[in-house]
């Protein structure tokens, strides 16, 4: 293994942000959102305008990453809703952020996002869109899922901790299904 490097995904509104900031001064070491990185070093192939968001160019932000680590000495949390680009080689363990859709539904409504812009978010949230990239990156030995629905900042930062310190078993990827779920409330039509 090249680096250590923790990566922290998610669907947009699952907490990566809160708990990559406050897991990086606990476990004292640095940390990157991949959303800032490709604004801030305009690491950009163009603008999605339809979904006002950035077209990251992974083949110049991948380097990137590459040169924090180095500078990190190998140790560096990378979040982000794609980090699964992060190689796997540099890689420790993927954490994916879940959230039941009701409750993304709510965050994404807080952040004044469109309906549209909402939907499509918890869709992919229910498909587990960032759990199934994560796993096609690196396999499934590497990665875990953590529900932060009912839970604080705190407790979930908790959970990823146990996660990274080698306890982890019980947060595999497979218990999480909102699939599964929404069809025994009955809701899932709402969504699609
Ligand atoms: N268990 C939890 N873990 C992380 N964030 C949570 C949790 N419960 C509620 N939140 C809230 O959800 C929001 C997540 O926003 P953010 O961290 O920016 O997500 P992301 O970076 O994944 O888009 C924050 O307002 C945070 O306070
Ligand atoms: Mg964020």
């Amino acid at each position: 293994m090249k680096f250590q490097l923790v990566v922290l995904s998610g669907t947009p509104g699952t907490g990566k942000t809160t708990v990559a900031r406050t897991l990086s001064g606990i476990m004292d070491v640095k940390w990157v959102s991949l959303g800032d990185l490709v604004r801030d070093k305009e690491l950009f192939l163009g603008v999605d305008t339809e979904r006002g968001s950035l077209i990251a160019d992974v083949d110049r932000l991948i380097p990137e990453i590459g040169r924090l680590a180095e500078e990190a000495e190998g140790r560096l949390i990378v979040e982000g809703h794609y980090a699964e680009v992060t190689p796997k080689d540099w890689v420790e363990k993927a954490i994916i952020l879940r959230t039941h859709p009701k409750e993304l539904w709510r965050r994404l409504a807080e952040r004044g996002w469109s309906e549209g812009k909402i939907r499509e978010n918890v869709q992919a949230e229910i498909l587990g869109v960032c759990t199934y990239n994560a796993v096609e990156a690196y396999g499934w030995e590497l990665v875990y899922e953590v529900d932060t629905t009912s839970k604080t900042p705190e407790e979930t930062i908790k959970e990823v901790l146990e996660i990274i310190s080698g306890g982890g078993d019980k947060y595999r990827v497979g218990r999480i299904s909102w699939l599964r779920q929404l069809e025994k409330e009955g809701e899932l039509e709402k969504y699609f």
